[in-house]
């Protein structure tokens, strides 16, 4: 039966994520606090009333108006999406088929895994030295030489963590002939966005999602801002109906709670500052700076440390495998009781000597 399936699907992998029970959850980059009760309360009032045997309109435009009126671009220059991955690949059936996509690796896996599902050559400039940092130069470079069909950029980066500057960014952007997705997912941790510069570049489109800063990767729910008429062409390429009327109302019921959200988050900064500062004192580990919600370090043997953390109930992510990342793995943050499990298992591994060395 396999090889009823195109090339490009038999020879990728399906995305899988193991799940445990009774573990502190610190692997997926998620807010660690729920929607509050009362928030609920009042968002299962206006679910009673909703109609479950209509469909929602193919635009959800009382979400698109009030999350316009707030970041202040107009509603027709969002497009939503059932989380940003879906948005992600979107963008590539949009524009890349058999063609070129460029990325910074290491960065986001999706960027890579659905360019090449339509057969499309990765073209990858690496993040450069021990701290990750952006390669501007070589990116300019590349972008001339290999004229790319699409480029996808992170800022904050994903796994690394770390911030690139608006002036290196905005420089790649002008010299790119394709469009330019660059990533917010994480950026109301960082605080920076390119979302004021929208204008000057015709060929920007800022990738965005209520996964992690609004902490509801449950409803699934990205969009994307760019210009009307990129707008107009990526609708033609996400399937109608894709936001159901149960997301529509749960985020418009969170952009009335800002306010709340900005406090949860400010609150995870506070903690992982003091995280990475807790994890730096570790003679046994590299550190990498975060302006994200969770921390990416190095360890002498990942395995060992994810093994030994998971045998304290703390899961955290593995990215050994991932070209760039020998060795690192990222924690999340989470509630300041749970990252103190964290930071007390490390740093008795480190007193065991055991995140040393595989073979003892
Ligand atoms: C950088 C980045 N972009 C996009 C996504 C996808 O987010 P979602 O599909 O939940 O909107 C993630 C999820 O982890 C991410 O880390």
């Amino acid at each position: 039966m396999k090889n009823l399936f195109r090339r490009e699907i038999r020879q990728s992998k399906a995305y899988e994520l193991k799940a445990f029970s009774r573990i502190i959850k610190l692997n997926q980059n998620e807010l660690p606090t729920d929607f509050p009760q009362e928030f609920k309360t009042e968002l299962f009032k206006k679910l009673q009333k909703l109609e479950f045997n209509r469909y929602p309109l193919i635009q959800p435009l009382t979400l698109q108006k009030k999350l316009a009126q707030d970041l202040k671009v107009e509603p027709n220059q969002l497009l939503f999406s059932n989380g940003s991955n879906v948005m992600i690949q979107a963008l590539v059936l949009a524009t890349a088929n058999r063609g070129k996509v460029l990325i910074a690796p290491p960065t986001f896996g999706v960027y890579e895994s659905e360019a090449k599902l339509l057969g499309n050559k990765i073209i990858t400039v690496p993040l450069e030295g021990k701290t990750f940092q952006f390669p501007k130069q070589k990116l300019i470079k590349k972008l001339k030489e290999e004229k790319p069909n699409l480029c996808f950029l992170c800022n904050p980066n994903a796994p690394t963590g770390n911030l690139f500057s608006r002036e290196d960014l905005s420089e790649v952007i002008q010299t790119a002939k394709c469009l330019v997705v660059l990533d917010e997912a994480y950026c109301q941790f960082s605080k920076e966005s390119l979302l004021p510069d929208l204008e000057k570049y015709p060929n920007l489109v800022i990738l965005r999602t209520f996964s992690k800063g609004f902490g509801l990767g449950g409803i699934r729910l990205g969009y994307t801002i760019a210009h009307e008429q990129i707008i107009d062409q990526l609708k033609k390429v996400l399937l109608p109906f894709c936001i159901s009327a149960v997301t529509e109302i749960i985020a418009v019921e969170a952009l009335k709670h800002q306010k709340y959200f900005k406090r949860q988050i400010d609150i995870i900064i506070k903690e992982r500052n003091r995280v990475y500062q807790e994890l730096e004192k570790l003679e046994s580990i590299e550190c990498f700076p975060s302006s994200t919600n969770f921390i990416l370090f190095r360890a002498k043997d990942a395995k060992v440390c994810f093994n030994l953390l998971l045998k304290h109930h703390v899961l955290i992510r593995d990215f050994s495998h991932y070209p760039g990342l020998r060795n690192c793995l990222r924690v999340s943050i989470g509630l300041p009781k749970e990252n103190d499990v964290f930071i007390k298992a490390m740093k008795n591994f480190e007193k065991l000597g055991k995140v040393i060395s595989i073979d003892e």
